[in-house]
């Protein structure tokens, strides 16, 4: 073994497998391994653990669907598997499902919505409509969003509760993650390539989420110690969204890890 790169070949063939947001979480895990000594003597210093909780923000993916006939649904699975697909982890809700209320603790929202009637939103999102033209506008500036609306150009509205909810939820205070996509009738290729743009930008939210390595040394070398520093909602499985897809080998220490906190 060399000192330029000390790695056993069978560990570095499988660390090529890994895509960026695995290896982050893994640069952090291993980090945490190699300072065991000093944390178990409980040693954490200030400014890094400081550092470290405002690093260890949890990224919380929903893909929202508002559909009349089903077009809108089927484009928010098809973003829904593209994410997963990248090691993003989100939940899929169609907006008959979703609480109005609970729109500003939502983390990343990704709305995919038809417009029906004569520019409205499709009848399952008029709730969430009103929730947010309301007299009582919701705060939405923890909010990073994205809007794709599907239409059909020969309506004059074109696409009208898209644009809507999308200069909404940036007048509440929503930051945008991407400009509003339009798509007419034949949607498939425009919400394909919206998609596409899309996607990566998600996928680079939670790089930054795990890309600093402290997370990992509070969680895995001093669980009852990481509770001090990382809110208690960062401590579930989706905070590391790659973990269910490392190698087996390196998976064990992580998943027996984590149960135990
Ligand atoms: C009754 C009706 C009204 C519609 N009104 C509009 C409209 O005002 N503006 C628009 O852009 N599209 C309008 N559309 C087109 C739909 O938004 C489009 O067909 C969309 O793909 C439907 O998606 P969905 O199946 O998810 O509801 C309308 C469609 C129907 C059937």
């Amino acid at each position: 073994m060399s000192q330029a790169h000390p790695l056993p070949a069978e560990i570095s063939a499988q660390l090529s497998t890994l895509s960026p947001t695995q290896l982050a979480w893994l640069s952090g895990y291993c980090w945490a391994q190699s300072q065991g000594a000093a944390s178990s003597a409980g040693v954490i210093p200030a400014a890094f653990a400081s550092e470290t909780a405002a690093s260890a923000v949890a990224r919380r993916v929903t893909v929202l669907s508002a559909s009349q006939t089903g077009n809108a649904r089927r484009v928010a699975e098809s973003l829904h598997q593209k994410l997963e697909a990248a090691g993003v982890s989100a939940r899929l809700v169609g907006v008959a499902d979703f609480k109005s209320k609970t729109l500003p603790e939502e983390d990343v929202l990704l709305l995919i919505t038809s417009t029906q009637g004569e520019g409205e939103p499709p009848e399952e999102a008029v709730p969430l409509y009103k929730f947010v033209f309301g007299k009582k506008s919701p705060d939405l500036s923890k909010l990073t969003f994205a809007v794709l609306g599907l239409g059909d150009s020969s309506y004059p509205n074109f696409c009208q509760a898209g644009k809507d909810f999308d200069s909404k939820f940036a007048g509440l205070g929503g930051s945008r993650l991407t400009d509003l996509g339009v798509c007419d009738l034949d949607f498939q290729a425009a919400a394909d390539a919206w998609i596409d743009a899309l996607v990566p930008k998600v996928a680079e939210l939670f790089t930054q989420a795990s890309a600093a390595p402290a997370p990992m040394l509070l969680l895995h070398a001093q669980p009852q110690q990481a509770a001090r520093f990382i809110p208690k909602s960062s401590l579930t499985p989706p905070l590391y969204p790659c973990a269910k897809k490392l190698p087996r080998v390196m998976r064990k220490k992580t998943l027996n890890t984590s149960k135990s906190i």
